[in-house]
């Protein structure tokens, strides 16, 4: 992949994603929409990172000259990532996207664990476990905090970049690698709260609506304390929808039900060589 494929592939993930999205959502949901515009800019710059950490994890295929797929992954201290994957639809079902997976997971040979969040699509599932992930449902929360319920949280502080010592220590317990320079990304994009003190340490990355997108925590009491903190900052009577939360993490399932919000399942964590990080909630393309 070089920089000036970057707007292609950008096109073709929010397109392949959208269509599984409108393949596979619940009724119960609102209708999927396209990446907004804004959430694109984030994809570009978060992407155009990784070409510049990860050339060699970075991939697109052609078709006569023409940029129809690709796949983005890091390597994270000996933890491959898989970020984004995608096939344009008319061109899927004929062996590309296996060919991408191949020259992805060769840049991380060298490393034992890997973990990535994964759509719901069946033959992204198929390509995934047939390459040896481990397949961990996820869960969903959504629906409207109810504000009655949250509780006063003790000991969390607005992070700053100063804290990514401690962000990155408390990655390498919980998820077995440090996001490092994926840090800088997070911090650019979203407000961060910590939690540091002799009674457990922890972190949360909380977007504009109060979406905790990254919990990570050396206990299940600090990772509640953080998500609550995120959940009281949502808009009043606003929806919000808390993602990618296995069985392993049923804290988070708990303070999703106190505050009145519904589970819902949706695509899997996939990894290998590893339990699923708990207490953890991880981000979609960084984990
Ligand atoms: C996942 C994706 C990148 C794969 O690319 P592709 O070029 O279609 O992949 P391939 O043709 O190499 O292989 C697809 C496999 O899935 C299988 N498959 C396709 N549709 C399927 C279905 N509905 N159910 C079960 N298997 C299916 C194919 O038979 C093939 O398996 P095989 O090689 O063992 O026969 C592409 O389908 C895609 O962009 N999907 C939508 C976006 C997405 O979900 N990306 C993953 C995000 S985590």
């Amino acid at each position: 992949m070089r920089e000036e494929d970057l707007e292609a592939f950008g096109e073709i993930t929010a397109t392949s994603y959208f269509e599984v999205d409108a393949r596979t959502y619940q009724r119960a949901w609102p209708d999927p929409v396209r990446r907004p515009p804004g959430r694109n800019a984030h994809w570009m710059r978060r992407t155009g990172r990784a070409l510049a950490t990860d050339p060699g994890g970075c991939w697109v295929a052609e078709v006569d000259g023409e940029v129809v797929g690709g796949a983005v992954s890091r390597v994270r201290e000996l933890m491959w990532i898989l970020a984004s994957f995608a096939v344009r639809p008319d061109q899927q079902g004929r062996g590309i996207g296996t060919q991408l997976m191949a020259a992805a997971m060769h840049h991380g040979r060298g490393c034992l664990r890997g973990m990535f969040a994964a759509s719901a699509d069946p033959g992204a599932v198929r390509r995934y476990r047939l390459a040896g992930f481990d397949l961990h449902p996820q869960m969903l929360l959504t629906g409207v905090v109810d504000r009655s319920a949250i509780p006063v949280v003790e000991r969390v502080r607005e992070g700053t970049a100063a804290d990514v010592e401690l962000m990155n220590s408390v990655d390498r317990r919980t998820r077995g690698a440090a996001h490092l320079d994926d840090h800088d990304l997070l911090l650019d994009q979203f407000r961060l709260v910590v939690t540091d003190h002799t009674t457990g340490s922890g972190y949360a990355y909380v977007d504009d609506d109060g979406v905790p997108v990254l919990v990570a925590a050396t206990n299940r009491r600090t990772a509640s304390g953080l998500m609550w903190e995120a959940l009281a900052s949502s808009t009043p009577g606003a929806q919000v929808e808390v993602r990618h939360i296995t069985a392993a993490n049923a804290w988070a399932l708990d303070v999703g039900l106190a505050a009145r919000l519904a589970i819902y399942t949706n695509g899997y964590l996939c990894v290998r060589q590893m339990k699923p990080p708990a207490p953890y909630v991880h981000h979609g393309s960084l984990l």
